[in-house]
């Protein structure tokens, strides 16, 4: 099918380069020309796992174009994907312009019927306003589908060709259908629901594993309380498949460009109806509490921070993406130097993203070695295998003084207890807590 795809951020571009793999002739277009000229090149403007490798091949085989905004047309052109950014507004709620724009631009443009597409993450009820716009732009008959993502950096590839579930939300069964068999190279199940449903699938789905998140938090606060291991409840609760063994990881709270914007936004949809989401302000609000967990712990340590050494090690939300949005990392790093620490950071992927969003203050080193070397504490914000697998008694020699506060658990409480590291993690009891305060 001869396909276009509006925006190519993370969504646009993983789904662009997926459907051009299973055979599709796609088009993906984008305002930002500096943008649309690396992707003609090959090079993939964000850090996923596969991507680069099936852009250059799609390129190759000329299943897959990029095209400046301002040069597209939609002729001949039979499905158009819209997934542009929805970026969240001061009041939560998503700022709707680029779509808007999108559907006005399809208006002018299309030259017959088509099916459009809504992947980008949308309050209930825009897929019809964005039906509507088009409708009183041009006579050319359209569709509107919601199909939307359920792509988790790092692993968008994966996803993408392995996922649970397609949705796709409808008026027309035949238009659902047209997108089913665009789809079914991909061999996952299909479910066919009414647009609003769509829409709503997809912030219940993301609302309700933020809960989860929160949930396994909370609980593993209490579990350093009373003397109980948040891995092992974690496993114990994970084991029955009602719960599932899933997004139970208990840490410094979730970031990302999805959780936070859609569990606040989800806030606000409910808000409009007069439904007030009190189990989901309080998801939000532990969230909050638990990015700032590891700086409380760490004063608790030492008194105050003032003058204090401390690595961060690991900036990005996640393991396996240079993706800063949200990251526990900013909100941590603020903290350290509003209370007068010197912070030393470091990541595998994220360090240049990471400049333009931590405090000027924060000094970047180049490996997690540079970046512990003097340090009188380690803290420890994404699980990168490289940190996980970094041993612990280089921590122990090359550090000031080897006290590491890890927010992802990455260490068992066995391999630690025999280092002598003084440790602090996350809902498990403190090891070889016992150490004298540091001069600093
Ligand atoms: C998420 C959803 O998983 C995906 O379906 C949706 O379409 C987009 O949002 P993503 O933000 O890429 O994907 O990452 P995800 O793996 O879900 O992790 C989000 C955050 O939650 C990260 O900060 C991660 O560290 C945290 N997390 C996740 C936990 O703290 N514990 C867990 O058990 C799982």
């Amino acid at each position: 099918m001869n396909i276009s795809v509006v925006g190519t951020g993370y969504v646009g571009l993983v789904t662009g380069v997926c459907l051009a793999e299973i055979g599709h002739h796609v088009t993906c277009v984008d305002v930002d020309e500096a943008k649309i000229a690396m992707l003609q090149q090959g090079k993939s403007p964000i850090y996923e796992p596969g991507l680069e490798e099936l852009m250059k091949s799609n390129l190759q085989k000329r299943n897959l174009v990029f095209q400046r905004y301002k040069d597209t047309s939609y002729e001949s052109v039979e499905v158009i994907y819209i997934s542009v950014g929805t970026p969240q507004q001061h009041d939560g709620t998503a700022d709707l312009s680029y779509i808007f724009q999108a559907a006005e631009d399809i208006a002018y443009k299309i030259t017959q019927p088509a099916i459009i597409v809504t992947k980008s993450t949308v309050p209930i009820g825009t897929n019809r306003k964005i039906k509507k716009i088009i409708k009183s732009k041009t006579s050319i008959p359209v569709d509107v589908v919601s199909n939307p993502e359920f792509l988790r950096e790092g692993s968008a590839i994966q996803d993408t060709f392995r996922g649970d579930r397609i949705v796709i939300g409808a008026d027309h069964p035949e238009a659902a259908s047209v997108i089913e068999d665009l789809n079914r190279p991909f061999g996952i199940p299909v479910f066919k629901t009414d647009i609003e449903s769509a829409e709503m699938i997809k912030y219940g789905s993301n609302a309700f594993l933020a809960t989860k998140i929160s949930f396994i938090n909370e609980i593993a606060n209490i579990c350093e309380k009373v003397g109980a291991d948040i891995e092992d409840v974690a496993k114990g609760m994970g084991m029955d498949q009602r719960i599932g063994n899933q997004f139970l990881k208990a840490g410094i709270g979730y970031g990302g460009s999805c959780f936070p914007k859609d569990t606040k936004a989800l806030v606000q949809i409910a808000g409009n109806v007069e439904h007030e989401f009190h189990l989901l302000k309080s998801v939000i609000e532990v969230n909050n509490q638990q990015q700032r967990l590891l700086v409380e712990k760490a004063k608790e340590r030492f008194g105050n921070l003032k003058g204090l050494r401390v690595a961060m090690l690991g900036l990005a939300f996640k393991p396996n993406t240079d993706d800063m949005r949200e990251a526990a990392s900013i909100v941590i790093a603020e903290e350290l130097v509003r209370e007068g620490a010197h912070v030393v950071a470091y990541d595998l992927i994220a360090i240049e993203n990471a400049r333009h969003v931590l405090p000027m203050e924060v000094e970047f080193k180049n490996s997690i070695e540079e970046a512990i070397t003097g340090a009188s504490a380690a803290f420890i914000l994404t699980e990168w295998d490289e940190i996980k697998n970094f041993p612990l008694n280089e921590y122990k020699e090359i550090m000031k003084t080897p006290i590491i506060f890890d927010g992802r658990n990455c260490y068992s409480i066995g391999d630690v207890e025999i280092s002598g590291i003084e440790y602090f993690s996350i809902g498990r009891k403190s090891i070889n807590h016992n150490m004298k305060v540091p001069s600093k």
